[in-house]
């Protein structure tokens, strides 16, 4: 009855939306290695952060594991999306595995300028939330030079040994603008900061937060599909509230409580770089269950970026 009582709902779609190149080529190593080699494939870590790509590959014969020995010597590991300290690297052949790496190429990105730094001494303070997967595996390829500070309070107090040999690196998946924040305040107590030539944020993640804040602005509500361990979706809720619309972050429409879309005519709607477009489709199908709906795409920003596959499994 009140769908009749707000009339057409409408949905606004944000674009970008959905997998980004990094998690589309974790995933189709999963798949490929899966064909190739037969299962099981092991794999380190949930492949990318969502619930539902977890949970389909592992009906399809990958197994899931939190370290590298529940997987039986000799065996195929493929590590995950967030990429892995190079101990992990260690265990693994120390155990004989034979690994498919995963790691996005952009998250590789980030680890090779901790490196760099490390090589010439400089402390590097790494923006980032120090719990988050991607973190612990780019503070471990330099433990005794990193520094992680979450936020710009956290710039503000930070102690660096050597003011003047310090640089800084991002995680991929942090909100752009706050990010930008903790950098000035970096910036502006350490002037001979040095940071990354082009942005660690990755391009998925910039995209889908500029896309979620232009929907934003027109919807009464938002709905993030995505898992809640998903950093960059989690991001996407924060950028739609922080532009005063109120956002849930779901894993599916199953997840969404009715009481929610009460009073919301206008539905804004994106999903995160891990989360699988099928489920933009039936949230879609499941609210025009509910009334009349019109969807309207917005924006024209269309992303190109590809990668290519790890060679164990894209070599013939
Ligand atoms: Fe890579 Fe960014 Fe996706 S770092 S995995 S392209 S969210």
């Amino acid at each position: 009855a009140w769908a009749k009582a707000v009339g057409e709902r409408e949905l606004l779609l944000a674009a970008p939306r959905s997998f980004c190149a990094g998690v589309e080529r974790a995933i189709e190593t999963v798949e490929r290695a899966l064909e190739r080699f037969g299962a099981p494939v092991y794999v380190r870590r949930q492949i990318v952060h969502n619930r539902h790509v977890v949970n389909d590959l592992e009906r399809r014969g990958a197994v899931f594991v939190e370290e590298l020995d529940a997987v039986p010597e000799g065996n195929l590991v493929v590590l995950a999306a967030h990429g892995v300290a190079p101990a992990v690297r260690r265990q693994a052949d120390e155990r004989h595995l034979r690994v498919i790496d995963a790691t996005c190429p952009l998250v590789a990105k980030v680890h090779h300028e901790v490196r760099r730094y490390a090589a010439r001494d400089t402390t590097v303070v790494l923006i980032g939330h120090p719990d988050h997967e991607e973190v612990i595996g780019t503070i471990g390829e330099a433990p005794e030079h990193v520094i992680v500070v979450s936020n710009p309070a956290e710039a503000e107090n930070v102690h660096i040994p050597d003011p003047a040999n310090v640089g800084y690196a991002m995680q991929t998946t942090l909100a752009v603008e706050e990010a930008a924040e903790t950098a000035a305040v970096l910036r502006r107590r350490f002037p001979a900061l040095t940071g990354p030539r082009t942005d660690d944020i990755c391009y998925a993640t910039s995209n889908r937060q500029a896309g979620v804040r232009e929907i934003a602005a027109q919807s009464d509500l938002v709905i993030v599909l995505g898992s809640q361990n998903s950093s960059n979706s989690k991001r996407l809720a924060e950028v739609a509230e922080a532009a005063g619309t109120r956002a849930v972050l779901v894993d599916d429409a199953g997840e969404l409580e009715l009481a929610l879309l009460a009073g919301a005519k206008r539905i804004g709607i994106t999903a995160g770089a891990s989360a699988p477009p099928e489920l933009v489709d039936n949230l879609i199908r499941c609210l025009s269950g509910l009334g009349p709906v019109s969807v309207t795409e917005n924006g024209t920003l269309t992303e190109d970026v590809r990668f290519a596959l790890p060679k164990e499994v894209s070599q013939p």
